[in-house]
């Protein structure tokens, strides 16, 4: 059995869906190990756009099975909305898609905690607002935890959330106290009977993926594993506190699906062509230069705005610095260059290769954020090129000036460039 892993080495949002779409067809099952429907994968196939959040990008190949593995919190009506809009566009995904018993369930009440944290606190981490966080905490602690599988137990069920919803709702009155906002509360039998009627759609999908996916790696199958976010937010090696609550890492594979690690052979590294990032924490690249400037054409031409939150997202010049970092981290094998079509036009390219920190020149990322925050970036600067790249297919046909800023990345990475992206569709690809 050979195992991928396609993992994001910045911030999120590097056309992850984009590559695990791309190599779909060399699969026969796409497994997401963490996070939820914080996460936006847009693919483009044949001019059709798709939107997926909390599902699989897998789902889109009819021949591919897709796994939300145990390490993905779910939020089941938001399951069942991507169900059918996926039946809207004739993809009927009830025979290839599984989600595990063991996945912990997002309620309304996480997400109640996660706004009034946010909008109550100093310590404001700019999240999606889907829950994921207080979710997670939940998992961790145990005690209020909901598993998948335990909806499908009414009686057990509905004693569970006559436990949890009152502690819940004196948890937000304590946390909304004077707040302005105020505060919603829940009542455990409508919650109850609100997600015993998802139970019901969701019951056909509900699996023991972890032994399921033993049998697939005992019959040789191929697996893709999808992670979502980037190595930037995950909650061990990123710029924490400013990460998401899940290991977004490759490390994640292991305990978020029950796959051990020696069965991951390929490392897929994607890297957009420059850095974006959603949210608060320090960003030492950002283009922070106004409504003319740089960081505001690429965010246009780009579209850089959040799938999940439509929130604008910050820009910046690449960073070689948190690439080595996270290539590091995640064992990356070779790294895909994306969105390379949207530095065409400008004049002069910056890469990030050192910072300056109190005056001295540092070479290595410091993985600590408050350490970062005081860093200065130091950049070389390469020609740009106006050619529009888009319909290129070849690395020979793209201009002089683009193949020395692959090249440059690649040797200042040091891995190899195994795919360029020079626009969304799936066509739209240069294989190297
Ligand atoms: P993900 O979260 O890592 O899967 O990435 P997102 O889907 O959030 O963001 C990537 C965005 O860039 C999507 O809207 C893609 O359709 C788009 N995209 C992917 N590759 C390219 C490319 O090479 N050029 C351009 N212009 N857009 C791309
Ligand atoms: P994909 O899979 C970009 C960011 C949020 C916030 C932080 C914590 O599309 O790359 P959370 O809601 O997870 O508690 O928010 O993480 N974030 C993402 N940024 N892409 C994502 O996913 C993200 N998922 C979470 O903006 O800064
Ligand atoms: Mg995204």
């Amino acid at each position: 059995m050979a195992g991928t892993c396609v993992v994001g080495l910045q911030w999120g949002d590097e056309a992850k869906g984009k590559i695990v779409d791309l190599l779909g067809d060399q699969f026969d099952l796409v497994v997401r190990y963490n996070g939820g429907a914080n996460a936006g994968h847009t693919v483009v196939v044949n001019g059709k756009t798709f939107k997926l959040s909390l599902l699989p990008t897998g789902v889109i190949r009819s021949n591919v099975t897709s796994v939300i593995g145990n390490g993905v919190v779910v939020y089941p009506p938001r399951f069942l909305e991507e169900v059918d809009q996926l039946a809207k566009v004739g993809l009927d995904v009830s025979k290839s898609l599984v989600v595990s018993s063991h996945a912990h369930v997002i309620f309304p009440y996480h997400m109640e905690e996660e706004r009034l944290a946010e909008n109550n606190t100093e310590g404001k981490i700019g999240t999606t607002g889907r829950g994921i966080g207080p979710c997670y905490q939940d998992k961790v602690g145990r005690r209020f935890a909901v598993r998948l599988g335990e909806l499908l137990r009414p009686d057990h069920f509905r004693e569970r959330l006559a436990q949890i919803v009152p502690f819940k709702n004196r948890l937000m009155l304590a946390f909304a106290n004077g707040h302005p906002a105020g505060y919603k509360t829940f009542e455990p039998n409508a919650l109850a009977d609100e997600y015993l009627g998802y139970a019901e759609q969701l019951r056909p999908y509900i699996a023991d993926t972890p032994r399921m996916l033993h049998d697939a790696v005992a019959a040789g199958k191929r697996i893709l594993f999808e992670a979502a976010q980037g190595s930037l937010l995950d909650v061990d090696h990123g710029t924490y506190p400013y990460v998401t609550s899940s290991s977004s890492l490759p490390s994640g594979i292991w305990g978020g699906s029950g796959v051990p690690a020696k069965h991951i052979t390929r490392t897929i590294g994607v890297v957009k062509a420059y850095t974006s990032r959603v949210g608060q924490g320090p960003f030492p690249t950002e283009l922070d230069d106004g409504p003319q400037g740089i960081g505001e054409r690429i965010r246009r031409i780009g579209r850089e705005y959040g799938t999940v939150t439509g929130r604008p997202r910050r820009t910046g010049w690449l960073d070689m610095l948190t690439l080595r970092y996270t290539a590091a981290l995640a064992g990356a094998d070779e790294i895909t260059l994306m969105l390379l079509d949207v530095l065409s036009g400008i004049p002069e390219l910056k890469l990030c290769v050192a910072y300056e920190i109190d005056g001295e020149r540092r070479t290595h990322f410091p993985s600590d954020a408050f350490d970062l925050e005081r860093c200065k970036p130091v950049y070389e600067t390469m020609p740009g090129w106006t050619e529009d790249i888009t319909a290129v297919r070849t690395l020979a046909a793209l201009p002089h000036a683009a193949r020395r800023y692959i090249d440059r990345v690649a040797e200042l990475v040091g891995l190899p460039v195994s795919v360029v992206s020079v626009g969304p569709d799936r066509e739209q690809t240069i294989r190297v």
